[in-house]
C-alpha cells in the first residue's frame, strides 16, 4: 500500500510517501524556521499562510521524489492534532481534497502517536510492548507502548517540555529560536559538572517531568554572574543539557523497569541530540535494556511518520469523514 502523508502542525510544511509503512520512498520538509527567527518563536497567523504559500508544491515534490503517479497512490494520511489549528486545517483540508477526489482512503493521524511510529522506520524495530519517550516542543511524554494501537501514558511534563526548555535557554543566552541544536552544539565545548543545575525529579515513584525549576535555575545563574563570555556559555549549555538528560534517563529506564520492558525508544526533535541518545543508550545498556532510535532525519516534524501510522489506520478502517475536524489539544485518534 503506498501512503502520501501531510503534516503542517507547527513550522514545517512536511509531505512523504511511505509504502506499507516501513518503506519511506520520499520526505520533504520545508521549514519556515528562516521566517520565525527574526521573532524568537513560531508566530501562528504567519505560519498558517506559510503553509498555504507551500503545500501543494510539497505534496507534489514528494510524489515526483517518490518516483511514482497521482494514480498509484492507495490512501492519504494527514496530522489531524494536536498543534497550531490554522496550520493543521490547512495540511487537513488539502488531504481532504486530495482524497475524496481520487476517492481514496484517509487516515486522520495523531500527531504524537506519528513521532512514536517514527520509531518503527528505522533499520531496527523495537518489539512490543515498549517504552517511549517522546521528546518534542511541545510534549515530554513518556508512554508504554503495548501494541500499534495501544499507547498508555505513563508520564508527562508538569510544566514546559524538554525541547521547550532548551528554546528558552537558547532566548536567554542570546541565540535565538529554535534552541536545541545550538545548544547541542555549544555544549561541546563546555563542562558539564562546572555548574550544578536542579535535576526535579518530583519524588521516587513519579514519571512526571518539571523543567520550569532548572529554566529559572539557569535565568538566576545568568542574572547574578551578568553576560557570560565564550566559555561561561558553553558551560551553561552543558550543564543545562546534563540536568535535562540526567532526568530523561532516569524516568526511561524506571518507566521500562515498571513495564518489564527489555527495548525503548525515545523520538522527537530532541532524539536528534546524539548527547541524549549517548546518555539514555549507556544507562538502559547497564539495566540490559536496549534503545532504539528513528533515522535521524526523522526525529523532527516530519510526513513519513504520518504516512506510517496512517498505513496502520487505514489497513483497520479507522478513517476520515468530510465533517471530521482537526484539533489543537491532545486526545485519542479515534
Ligand atoms: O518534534 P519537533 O520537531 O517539533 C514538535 O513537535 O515540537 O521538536 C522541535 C523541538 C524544538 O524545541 C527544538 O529546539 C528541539 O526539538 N531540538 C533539539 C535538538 N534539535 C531539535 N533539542 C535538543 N537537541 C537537539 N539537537
Ligand atoms: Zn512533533
Amino acid at each position: 500500500m503506498i501512503v502520501l502523508g501531510i503534516e503542517p502542525s507547527c513550522d514545517e510544511t512536511a509531505a512523504a510517501v511511505v509504502t506499507d509503512g516501513t518503506s519511506v520512498l520520499s520526505s520533504i520538509v520545508s521549514s519556515q524556521v528562516d521566517v520565525h527567527h527574526k521573532y524568537g518563536g513560531v508566530v501562528p497567523e504567519l505560519a498558517s499562510r506559510m503553509h498555504i504559500e507551500a503545500v501543494s508544491h510539497v505534496v507534489h515534490q514528494a510524489i515526483d521524489r517518490a518516483g511514482i503517479s497521482k494514480e498509484q497512490i492507495d490512501g492519504v494520511a494527514a496530522t489531524r492534532g494536536p498543534g497550531l489549528i490554522g496550520a493543521l486545517l490547512v495540511g487537513f483540508s488539502f488531504a481532504k481534497a486530495f482524497a475524496w477526489a481520487r476517492r481514496l482512503p484517509m487516515a486522520g493521524v495523531n500527531h504524537l502517536e506519528g513521532h512514536i511510529y517514527s520509531v518503527l522506520l528505522g533499520d531496527e524495530q523495537p518489539r512490543f510492548p515498549f517504552v517511549a519517550l517522546l521528546v518534542s516542543g511541545g510534549h515530554t511524554n513518556l508512554y508504554h507502548v503495548r501494541s500499534r494501537n495501544d499507547f498508555e501514558l505513563l508520564g508527562q511534563t508538569r510544566d514546559d517540555a524538554a525541547g521547550e526548555a532548551f528554546d528558552k535557554v537558547s532566548k536567554m543566552l542570546g541565540l535565538g529560536y529554535p534552541g536545541g541544536a545550538v545548544i547541542e552544539e555549544l555544549a561541546r565545548q563546555g563542562d558539564p559538572a562546572s555548574i550544578d543545575f536542579p535535576r526535579s525529579f518530583l519524588g521516587k515513584e513519579s514519571l512526571d517531568f518539571s523543567f520550569s525549576g532548572l529554566k529559572s535555575a539557569v535565568a538566576r545563574h545568568i542574572h547574578e554572574h551578568g553576560i557570560p563570555g565564550e566559555k561561561a556559555m558553553a558551560d551553561i549549555a552543558a550543564g543545562f543539557q546534563a540536568a535535562v538528560f540526567d532526568v530523561l534517563a532516569q524516568k526511561v529506564v524506571a518507566a521500562a523497569k515498571s513495564r518489564h520492558c527489555r527495548s525503548v525508544a525515545v523520538a522527537g526533535g530532541v532524539a536528534a541530540n546524539s548527547a541524549l541518545a549517548e546518555k539514555i543508550g549507556r544507562d538502559t545498556h547497564r539495566s540490559g535494556i536496549r534503545l532504539y532510535l528513528p533515522p535521524r532525519e526523522l526525529c523532527g516534524d516530519n510526513a513519513a511518520m504520518i504516512a506510517a501510522r496512517g498505513d496502520q489506520l487505514i489497513r483497520d478502517n479507522c478513517l476520515v469523514r468530510l465533517d471530521h475536524d482537526v484539533f489543537s489539544r491532545n486526545r485519542s485518534n479515534s
